[in-house]
This record gives C-alpha cells, sequence and structure tokens, in this order.
C-alpha cells in the first residue's frame, strides 16, 4: 500500500497504516497541546505493532509527520529552517514509550536540544492504553525545562502551550545575535534629500546590512499613519519583495505607531535612522560609560515605541535595530525597561562623578586639553595616530570610534598638553544620544583648544561642517579657541575652502607641522606670563610653581627668588589664593621675555 507514514514500515499491516495515514488530516483545537483521544489512538497502535510511533505537530495545530521507529527507538526529523538555526522550530515531537514508561530518556532530551523542537514529549503505552505523559521545553542557555510525568488524562493543554511560547521567547532572545551575523538586505526609504539618503546607505552599511535599493519620495511633512503615503507604502511592500529585502530603514524617525503601521504593510522589519545609529553605537561602544550610555540611549527610544515595536519585533526579531551593548530588550516588559532606565542613570551618574574627579586632578595638574573634534569618518582618529604615534582604531566606517581617547602630547616648548579624539558627529544625531553622550561629548566642551576637523575629500563638506558647529553650540562649546582644519588634502581636488583652515593630509603628514605650530600657539594663548617674588622664608612654595608652568627666567635676589613661568590664569589665581596675593608681582603679555 502506498503511505505517506515514514520510518519503519515493513511488516505493518495495510489497515494499520491506513489508520496512522488518517492521522495527516487530523486537526487540534485551538489551544490543545495533546487531545485525548489522540494519545489513545496512538496507544492502541503502537501496542498492536510493539513499535514506537512519532507525531510532529505544527503550533496551528496540524499534524506534519507520522513516523513508525522500533520497539525502542523512532527516527526524529531535523525540522529547522535555515536561517533560523538557532531558533525553534515551530514543531513539537509527541511519541510513544510502548515499554510502559512515560518518561523521556536522555536521547530524547538531547534530540529536543539538537533539534530545537518546540517541544518534546513521550507517552509511556501499556495493554493497549497511555500511562504517563512527560514533557521537556528548551531554557535558557540551552537549559532543559522539565516536570515530573504526569498521569495521561491529566495533560495540562493550556499550561504546556504557554510554556511553548516562553520556551521560543528566551531561545529567540539568545539566537539574535546569531541570526545577526547574516547579512541582512535591507531597503531604503527617505523623504527629504538624496544626500541624506546616500548617508543613510553608509551608516546601513556600516551596520552591516547590504543595501539592495533605496527610494526617494519627496514630502514636505511625513503622514501620521505610515509616513509615507499610503500608495507608496504598498508600492513599497512590493519593492521589499521583489528585492527580497529583510529590513527597510526609513530615513527620519518613526512614531510606534508608524512603525508598526509599516511593519504590517511591508511585512518586513522596519526601522529608522534613530534606530540604526543607536545600532552603530551598540556594536562600537567599548567602554564601560560607553556601553551604558547607548543601552541607556536605546531603552529611552524604545520605551517611547514600545506599543508598536515591541510587538511585532518579537515577531521578526533579531538584526539591525535589535542589537543592544546590555541584555536584550526585545521582550522586556515596560516595568523592566523603568528598572533597567534608573539602574543604568544610577550608574552613569557614579561614573559622571569620577569622571569630575578625574578632570579635577587633570585641572589640578595644569594641562591645556586640545580636543579634535568633527563629523564622523573626517580623520579624527587618523589625525590623533599621525600626532602622537598612538594607535587608535581608524577605520573607513562611519562612528569607528565612540568612547574618547587622550593622549599626553608636548609642544616644541616643551608645554604639556592633553589631545582628545571624540565622537563624530553626525547630522540628525538623534537627541537621546546627544543627552546620552553629553558626558563624554562635554570633554571637547570643556577643552580650552577645538580642532575642527573637516573631511576635504566629501562634497558634502560644508553641510558637515555646518552640523558640527551645531552640535558644539548646542552643547555650550562657544568659547574656545578654534583651530579650523580640512583633512584628506591628499584626495580632495582642489580642497575646498574654508576661511582660516590648514590643510592637511593625516595620512601623508602634510600640513601637520603647521598644525603642531597652531596649537602650540593656541595653547601658549591660554598661558599668561606671571612673575612671582617668594621671599627666601617660603622657599617651599618655589616647587609649586615649578610644577605648575613653564620657567621662563628665574632671578635670586636680596629679598627672594624673582621667578617668571607661563601658566594658566586660573593656576595663578589658586596659588594667589593659596598663599596671598603678595606673591604675584606682575601678570601679563608683558612680562618675562
Ligand atoms: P569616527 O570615528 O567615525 O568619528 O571617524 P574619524 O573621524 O575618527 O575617522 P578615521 O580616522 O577613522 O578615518 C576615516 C577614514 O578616512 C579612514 O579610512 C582613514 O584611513 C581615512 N583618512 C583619514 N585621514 C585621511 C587622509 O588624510 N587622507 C586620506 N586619503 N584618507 C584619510
Amino acid at each position: 500500500m502506498k503511505t505517506q507514514v515514514n520510518g519503519n514500515t515493513e511488516g505493518v499491516k495495510d489497515a494499520m497504516l491506513a489508520r496512522l495515514d488518517s492521522l495527516y488530516g487530523y486537526e487540534l483545537e485551538d489551544g490543545a497541546y495533546l487531545p485525548r483521544e489522540l494519545m489513545k489512538l496512538l496507544a492502541e497502535c503502537s501496542c498492536a505493532m510493539n513499535r514506537e510511533i512519532a507525531i510532529y505537530l505544527t503550533r496551528d495545530g496540524e499534524i506534519v509527520n507520522v513516523a513508525i521507529g522500533t520497539d525502542c527507538d523512532v527516527e526524529l526529523t531535523d525540522y529547522r529552517l535555515r536561517r533560523n538555526a538557532e531558533r525553534l522550530s515551530r514543531i513539537r515531537c509527541v511519541h510513544t514509550h510502548p515499554d510502559g514508561d512515560g518518561r523521556l530518556s536522555d536521547v530524547d532530551l538531547s534530540a529536543l536540544k539538537i533539534f530545537r523542537y518546540d517541544a518534546m514529549t513521550a507517552v509511556g503505552v501499556k495493554n493497549g492504553e497511555p500511562t504517563f505523559v512527560q514533557t521537556a521545553f528548551l531554557g535558557e542557555n540551552d537549559g532543559i525545562l522539565m516536570d515530573e510525568p504526569v498521569r495521561w488524562y491529566k495533560v495540562p493543554d493550556a499550561e504546556w502551550m504557554n510554556r511553548i511560547e516562553l520556551s521560543d521567547e528566551v531561545v529567540g532572545r539568545e539566537s539574535v545575535q546569531t541570526v545577526a551575523d547574516d547579512r541582512e538586505k535591507a531597503v531604503l526609504m527617505g523623504i527629504e534629500s538624496r544626500e541624506s539618503l546616500e548617508e543613510l546607505r553608509q551608516l546601513a552599511e556600516t551596520a552591516g546590512a547590504e543595501v539592495v535599493g533605496s527610494f526617494l519620495q519627496k514630502r514636505d511633512k511625513p503622514d501620521n499613519a505610515l509616513f509615507i503615503g499610503k500608495g507608496r507604502a504598498e508600492e513599497l511592500a512590493r519593492d521589499c519583495q521583489a528585492l527580497e529585502a529583510d529590513v527597510c530603514i526609513f530615513d527620519e524617525e518613526l512614531t510606534g505607531v508608524q512603525a508598526r503601521n509599516l511593519e504590517e504593510v511591508l511585512r518586513i522589519k522596519v526601522i529608522d535612522r534613530t534606530m540604526l545609529i543607536l545600532d552603530i553605537f551598540a556594536q562600537r561602544a567599548t567602554s564601560a560609560e560607553g556601553k551604558l550610555q547607548v543601552e541607556l540611549a536605546q531603552l529611552q527610544y524604545r520605551s517611547a515605541r514600545l506599543i508598536g515595536l515591541g510587538t511585532v519585533l518579537s515577531r521578526l526579531a533579531g538584526g539591525i535595530g535589535t542589537r543592544g551593548p546590555g541584555e536584550s530588550k526585545l521582550e522586556m516588559s515596560r516595568r523592566r525597561i523603568r528598572e533597567r532606565i534608573t539602574e543604568l542613570r544610577r550608574r552613569l551618574d557614579e561614573l559622571e562623578r569620577q569622571r569630575a574627579i578625574r578632570r579635577q586632578r587633570r585641572e589640578r595638574n595644569e594641562i591645556p586639553v586640545v580636543a579634535l573634534v568633527g563629523y564622523t569618518n573626517a580623520g579624527k582618529s587618523t589625525l590623533l595616530n599621525a600626532l602622537t604615534g598612538a594607535d587608535v582604531y581608524a577605520e573607513d566606517q562611519l562612528f569607528a570610534t565612540l568612547d574618547a581617547v587622550s593622549r599626553r602630547m608636548e609642544t616644541a616648548e616643551k608645554t604639556p598638553y592633553l589631545l582628545t579624539d571624540t565622537v563624530g558627529f553626525i547630522r540628525k544625531l538623534p537627541h537621546t544620544l546627544v543627552d546620552a553622550f553629553r558626558s563624554t561629548l562635554e570633554e571637547a566642551a570643556l577643552a580650552d583648544v577645538l580642532v575642527i576637523v573637516s573631511d576635504g575629500s566629501s562634497p558634502e563638506m560644508g553641510h558637515q561642517h555646518d552640523t558640527v558647529e551645531q552640535v558644539l553650540e548646542e552643547l555650550g562649546a562657544t568659547e574656545q579657541k578654534r583651530i579650523e582644519v580640512i583633512n584628506k588634502c591628499d584626495i580632495a581636488d582642489p580642497p575646498p575652502s574654508l576661511p582660516g583652515a590648514i590643510l592637511i593630509s593625516a595620512k601623508t603628514g602634510q600640513g601637520l607641522d603647521d598644525l603642531k605650530d597652531a596649537i602650540a600657539e593656541a595653547i601658549q594663548e591660554t598661558y599668561v606670563p606671571v612673575t612671582f617674588m617668594i621671599p627666601f622664608s617660603r622657599y617651599g612654595i618655589l616647587s609649586e610653581i615649578h610644577a605648575a608652568g613653564r620657567v621662563i627666567s628665574e632671578t635670586h635676589t636680596d629679598e627672594g627668588t624673582e621667578i617668571t613661568v607661563m601658566i594658566s590664569g586660573e593656576d595663578a589665581g589658586r596659588l594667589a589664593r593659596k598663599y596671598g596675593s603678595e606673591i604675584i608681582k606682575e601678570t601679563g603679555k608683558e612680562v618675562g621675555g
């Protein structure tokens, strides 16, 4: 007889095969795990043949496979999908143990793990009747969750169906990282400009996506429900399908409602520019503080959108826009998010306090800070390397550097200073991020000298420079001395002009001496020559003055020592407060020499 039943069918009577074949049409009621009627049928058949029977059920309650084994073994089937090798297979396996024992064997449990079944159930069978039933589910870190066997008529259908969902959540969460390793195919959708869309492409590639299509629909104002109009959204859905896209990235911030509606129309994951940037930041953050800042920004951004994205994403979990430096947030409840935000804030405050202490120490040690700021990819890290010989991560990707890196330097006149690389700026820099990175960016705001690095090879240099100016203004960094630099002059043909800018190439070294001179000059400007008169009786003060500045002259007179040093106004004030203003004889440019 022709049968759909798989496995060891040899010697099985036709009537039995026909009975088992009929299981393929069997449909479970909604919410049922394993109906008694089905258990009885399996027990009867299994006993009559003295062989194991396995059936495979989908989550929708359909039997998709029936297989016969030997008296102690049935070959189990692998249902894992190619792309989701780590996720649950959405199929549960129920099989009989004709020796009467309803307990799961070690082999059963390892099959559960390997094949990632929704659940694995053994039904003990004796004298043609079911006895005990035991079910196991996958838990965290590949652990197995299993209760004691229950009597066959006490199978808790609702509870077991629920546990499949729970297991799916845990396992799905763990597999996010793995799924993310495949390059996702992304379609981009913008409403502003080609330039902005082009930058979005770079961002998407930096995040690890392969951009398979990009569309622009010029609009003054986004549509409330769908961001783009309904007709365009439907067209986009067809484009995404034709291009086999996994994700559609929008060039603006989406509201929770828009994101959810779009996911429904497009039937693929939808993320926006902010989530994309946050995702890149999440992958790049290396310091403890950077990680906390990114996680905080992600949580804040997502918590506002949880109603939409949270639910839809759990179905389409994984990949760009869903990765974080901390624990997975896909299934986090609002309460957990609130708690986590509070915890992150507390830890960040603590780090910020420590940072303030470090900063004070540095100020006390009298080292001026020179910060390199600029648009992402302008070449700040490369420049820091070229100037210091330090090995800072420099890559042709956006936001290669997230955490401020500082190096101690000296000018030709041996004035020490601290050179700091900062996180790259970008247009439409999400506000959550500016806030989260405020303390890191404040390093720049608090610097004594700002070196503004522009990418001379970018046709967008003008806009990028405007963005940098805007962000600096937002940070309140408007007072310091600025040095404008146009980098990548080796490939800029001709280099664009910017008033007063020094043309350099961090790569070839062109113009670096001029830049060093400009830095030294700017530092000197923040220093003033101060002449102190220290009587012999207070000789101890001299060593402190030596430590605070660079000595220009030192003469011994009858009253004591007259010493002129280049020193910051702040330090001179501190010494005067500490030892009395009478120790200062003269202040200002005309003094010393
Ligand atoms: P973020 O970390 O994103 O802020 O970037 P960054 O400003 O630190 O840029 P980075 O130093 O990582 O350089 C970005 C890319 O530009 C790298 O591929 C560098 O090799 C390249 N680059 C930097 N300076 C020059 C230069 O003077 N000439 C040329 N041709 N390429 C350069």
